[in-house]
C-alpha cells in the first residue's frame, strides 16, 4: 500500500492492525452483547432514575395513582415475571399489599379472581409477548385496570394498557435479558415507595430519603460490576457441570429463579431454583459429592434459616458458592466460594445481588463456547402461543 502527501510524495506510515469488525464495533468492543448490556446496566439506570426520580414532586406525578387498589396482580412470561416475584416480596413487605404473581400463559386461560379494587401489571421487555398481551385484553375486557411495565416504547402492551410506565432501558439485542431486567426490578422499587407513601407508611421526608437512596443505586451497581472477574473466577470452577442449584429464601428465592434461568438459558446446563427450605422435600436426594449449589443469602431476617439449609446440603457433599453482602458475611467454614456485596440498605439489594448470577452465567456459557447471544430454540421476543 503507497500513500501519498498533498505534494503526492510517497510518504511511510506506521501500520495498525485493527482486530474489530462491523459486528464487533456494535459490540463497543465486547465480545458479546449480553456482555456489553451487563456493562451498560449502572448509566441505563442512573439514566432512567434521573428521569423518574429528578425532585419528589416529579416522582409523584410520574407514577400512577395507586391508593384505589387492595390487590396487585402482576403476570408476565419469563425474567419479566421474575420481576414480578420481586415485586411481590417488597410490596407484601413494605407496602402491605396483597401480590398475586402469575405466568401469563395459565393466567389467560384460568379462572382469576379480582374486582374493581385489582390492578393488573403486565412486565415485558418487547411489549410483544403473545401471553401477556392476551392476559392484559383479558383483564381489560373484564374490566379491570391494567398497567404495563414495558421497555419497547409504542409496542403492543404499552399501547394498550390503560396506563405505562416505561423504563427506557434503550435496545436490548441479547436473548437473554439483563438490562431490562434490572430496569424492571428498579420500576418496582419505584412503584413501592409510591403505594407505601398512599398508604402512609412513610412520610414525605421518609420518601424523600428513599429517592436520594435509589439514586445512589448506580454507584452500588457500578462497584458490583467492577467484581467481574472473581465472578469468571468461580464461573471456572462450575462450567463443566451436568447441574447446578440456587436456593435462597423470600427475596433471595426471586433472584434464583432469574440466575438459574439465565444459567440455563445461554450455557444448557440443567439448573434449578429452589426456596432454601423446600429442598429437604425432595430435591435434596439429588445433591451428591461436589453437586454445586449457588446460595443467595442477602435477607438479613431469613439469613441463620438460610445457613442451615446450607449445612444440610454441605453434609451431602455439596459445594457451595455463596452470594452474600458484607453485613452477613463471616468466616464460613462450609464455603467453597464466596462473592460478598457490598455494604448498604436492604433496599437496594435486589438490584445488586443479580449481577454477580448474570456474569457467571455469561462466563460459564462462554466456557462452554455457547452461542450467547442467540441461545439455541430461543427467539428474543415470543410473540407466538
Ligand atoms: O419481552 P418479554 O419481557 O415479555 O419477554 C418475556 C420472556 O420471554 C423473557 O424474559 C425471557 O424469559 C428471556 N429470554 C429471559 O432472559
Amino acid at each position: 500500500m503507497y500513500i501519498y502527501n498533498k505534494d503526492m510524495k510517497s510518504v511511510e506510515k506506521e501500520q495498525l492492525v485493527v482486530n474489530w469488525n462491523a459486528d464487533r464495533a456494535e459490540k463497543n468492543g465486547y465480545d458479546h452483547f449480553m456482555l456489553k448490556e451487563i456493562h451498560e446496566e449502572k448509566d441505563v439506570l442512573r439514566r432512567t432514575l434521573g428521569e423518574y426520580v429528578e425532585s419528589v414532586k416529579t416522582f409523584l406525578n410520574k407514577m400512577p395513582d395507586m391508593s384505589k387498589y387492595d390487590k396487585i396482580h402482576i403476570v408476565a412470561c419469563g425474567s419479566a415475571m421474575h420481576t414480578g416475584m420481586i415485586a411481590k416480596a417488597i410490596f407484601e413487605s413494605y407496602a402491605e399489599v396483597e401480590t398475586v404473581v402469575e405466568i401469563a400463559s395459565e393466567y389467560r386461560y384460568k379462572k382469576v379472581f379480582y374486582d374493581e379494587r385489582t390492578l393488573v401489571i403486565v412486565v415485558s421487555q418487547s411489549g410483544e409477548t403473545a401471553d401477556t398481551i392476551a392476559s392484559l385484553r383479558k383483564a381489560k375486557e373484564d374490566g379491570i385496570d391494567t398497567l404495563a411495565i414495558v421497555n419497547v416504547v409504542s409496542s403492543t402492551i404499552a399501547r394498550e394498557a390503560d396506563n405505562v410506565l416505561y423504563i427506557r432501558a434503550g435496545v436490548e439485542v441479547a436473548v437473554a435479558t439483563t438490562k431490562a431486567y434490572l430496569l424492571q426490578v428498579a420500576m418496582f422499587l419505584l412503584l413501592n415507595l409510591k403505594l407505601m407513601y398512599e398508604r402512609h407508611k412513610i412520610t414525605s421526608q421518609k420518601l424523600s430519603e428513599f429517592l436520594k437512596l435509589l439514586k445512589k443505586s448506580p454507584d452500588y451497581v457500578e462497584k458490583v460490576i467492577a467484581g467481574e472477574k472473581d465472578y469468571f473466577a468461580i464461573a471456572e470452577k462450575i462450567y463443566n457441570d451436568q447441574n447446578i442449584f440456587f436456593i435462597g429464601r423470600g427475596i433471595d428465592y426471586a433472584m434464583c429463579l432469574e440466575g438459574s434461568l439465565k444459567l440455563k438459558e445461554i450455557s444448557y446446563i440443567h439448573s434449578e431454583a429452589y426456596q432454601a427450605g423446600e429442598l429437604k422435600h425432595g430435591t435434596i436426594s439429588l445433591i451428591e459429592n461436589h453437586t454445586k449449589v449457588i446460595v443467595l443469602m442477602t435477607d438479613r431476617d431469613l439469613s441463620l434459616k438460610t445457613i442451615s439449609n446450607i449445612k444440610e446440603v454441605k453434609a451431602r457433599g455439596a459445594d457451595i458458592v455463596l452470594i452474600t453482602r458484607q453485613e452477613l458475611d463471616s468466616d464460613y467454614d462450609f464455603v467453597s466460594e464466596k462473592v460478598v456485596l457490598p455494604k448498604t440498605d436492604d433496599y437496594l439489594m435486589p438490584l445488586l445481588a443479580i449481577i454477580p448470577l448474570q456474569l457467571i452465567a455469561y462466563q460459564v456459557a462462554k466456557l462452554r463456547d455457547c452461542d450467547i447471544d442467540k441461545p439455541r430454540n430461543l427467539a428474543k421476543s415470543v410473540t407466538v402461543e
